[in-house]
């Protein structure tokens, strides 16, 4: 038994030696057999750097561009700059709730009148074929054109109506995605999601209404398109 102890001890003595006891510093690099990517030749933040000539490690963002997700001054203010309006905000334009549940309705940040809201509506319209259209169709109805090359489940538009799916849900689903449909927050700016949900309420209801009224409009529409088109003589 005292020869199992001797033992013991000199290889513990020895493993200890060999590879030291936990905290210590070693001076040379480690021996790393599957490196994995520990050593990589990057900048690290707030430290210095030889490579740059003010040997700094942090550097100033490259002139004349702004960061993902960059708030202009006051953009989170009524007021603002909507097109640079990603997020930063609180309260239903931003986020689609009041207080824990999902509102519906058109946001009063909007400040929608009946000529701007046809402004909204077209924009919301290109902004759809933009970045919508590919998966769920240019009518919605989830045939785009991904669909036929195999991503499964995109969902119907027109089965999302409001008394079912609030518009802050919606709201919700283009900010932060859900399943295969990835999130748009930093790509589609706060007030074009908005515009999006209205274009997709349009067609929703476009699509309830009875052909008969729609023929007639269209057809009074057109009637009208054409008086005013200079005639080709
Ligand atoms: C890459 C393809 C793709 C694009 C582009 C895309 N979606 Fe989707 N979307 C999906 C898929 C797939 C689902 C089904 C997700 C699920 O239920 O798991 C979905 C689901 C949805 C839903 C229903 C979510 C729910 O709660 O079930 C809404 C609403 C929606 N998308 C709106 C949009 C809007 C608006 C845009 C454009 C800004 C857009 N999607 C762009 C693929 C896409």
């Amino acid at each position: 038994m005292k020869y199992f102890f001797l033992a013991y001890a000199i290889i513990a003595i020895a493993v200890v030696g060999v590879f030291k006891y936990r905290g210590h510093h070693f001076s040379e690099p480690p021996i790393v057999l599957l490196p994995d990517m520990d050593d990589q030749d990057v900048l690290k933040a707030q430290k210095p750097d030889s490579f740059f000539a003010d040997g700094q490690g942090a550097r100033q963002p490259v002139q004349h561009t702004a960061p993902i997700g960059f708030q202009k001054d006051g953009a989170t203010n009524l007021g603002g700059i909507p097109e640079y309006e990603f997020s930063g905000g609180s309260g239903y334009y931003f986020t689609g709730q009041v207080g824990d549940y999902f509102g519906t309705g058109m946001p009063e940040e909007l400040k929608l009148t009946p000529e701007n809201a046809t402004e909204l509506l077209a924009r919301g319209e290109e902004r759809f074929n933009v970045y919508c259209s590919v998966c769920h169709g240019s009518s919605g109805d989830g045939q785009g054109m991904t669909s036929k090359y195999g991503v499964p489940g995109i969902a119907n538009l027109m089965m999302f109506t409001p008394e079912i799916y609030p518009d802050g849900r919606m709201f919700d689903v283009i900010t932060k995605g859900k399943g295969n449909m990835s999130g748009y927050g930093y790509n589609v700016p706060v007030r074009d999601r908005w515009a999006i949900i209205s274009y997709i309420r349009a067609m929703q209801v476009a699509r309830k209404a009875p052909y008969d009224a729609v023929k007639k409009s269209y057809d009074e529409g057109k009637a009208k398109q054409d008086s005013t088109k200079p005639s080709a003589k």
